[in-house]
């Protein structure tokens, strides 16, 4: 069978970006709402996971590391997240909460950056967000020990059947170890990819008024 895909001429790959374009006066003065305007597009685009984010926490040494969060809330104060408070990342925002989270929507050409910093929302509201989830979802919270390392996966499913048993037919108590993260952010940076790599890119940056918006080099 032929295969018209070669892995050894990834340099050759080459997508050109004719979407759209960014110019400073049409962006809304809250960045916020320029946000959600792209999330509105995305959503609409059918696009797989478009709240997906990939957060960038630090650890002590200042080692960065990444993995893919999905947004669960916008509002003026932030952005939230909901994980385990004491896997990798939350151990990591505990020590040091400066974070950065993208979006990609690949299918629109544009990202999204944001730089700030996590803190946990408050127990009440984790609680309502965790009895909302699947009754599924609420027993692998308690079944994870999120970051850690396991035997195997059966040790893994035996939790989440002892979960399954330790809690029976009734309500899943909410787990003091899990919950949101809000991120508040300081620079918000709107990209669109354009022709030639000559791409749009407008940066928010929060000052004393609000918010200050210029125009980057790509
Ligand atoms: C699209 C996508 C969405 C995800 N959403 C979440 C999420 O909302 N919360 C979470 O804790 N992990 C989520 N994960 C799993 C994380 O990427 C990660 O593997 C896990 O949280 C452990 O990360 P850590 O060891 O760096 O703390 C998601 C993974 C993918 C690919």
């Amino acid at each position: 069978m032929s295969d018209s895909v070669n892995i050894d001429k990834i340099s050759e790959l080459r997508v050109s970006y004719k979407k759209a374009k960014l110019s400073i006066g049409d962006l809304n003065s809250n960045p916020i709402d320029q946000f959600k305007e792209w999330l509105h597009n995305a959503m609409k685009a059918d696009i797989i996971e478009p709240t997906a984010m990939t957060l960038a926490t630090v650890n002590n040494l200042g080692q960065p590391s990444l993995r893919n969060v999905l947004l669960k809330g916008i509002s003026e104060k932030g952005f939230v997240f909901y994980t385990n408070y004491e896997s990798r990342k939350g151990s990591e925002i505990n020590t040091n909460n400066n974070v950065s989270i993208n979006f990609l929507w690949k299918e629109l050409e544009r990202q999204v950056t944001i730089n700030g910093h996590a803190e946990k929302i408050s127990q009440k509201e984790s609680e309502k967000y965790f009895k909302s989830r699947p009754i599924g979802h609420q027993i692998s919270a308690w079944a994870s020990t999120q970051s850690s390392k396991i035997p195997n996966r059966e040790w893994m499913i035996e939790r989440e059947q002892s979960m399954l048993s330790k809690f029976g037919t009734g309500e899943i108590p909410y787990p003091e170890f899990w919950g949101g993260f809000n991120i508040t952010p300081k620079e918000i940076e709107f990209w669109q990819g354009r022709e030639n790599r000559m791409h749009d890119r407008i940066q928010y940056v929060r000052n004393n008024e609000g918010w200050s918006k210029s125009r980057l080099s790509p």
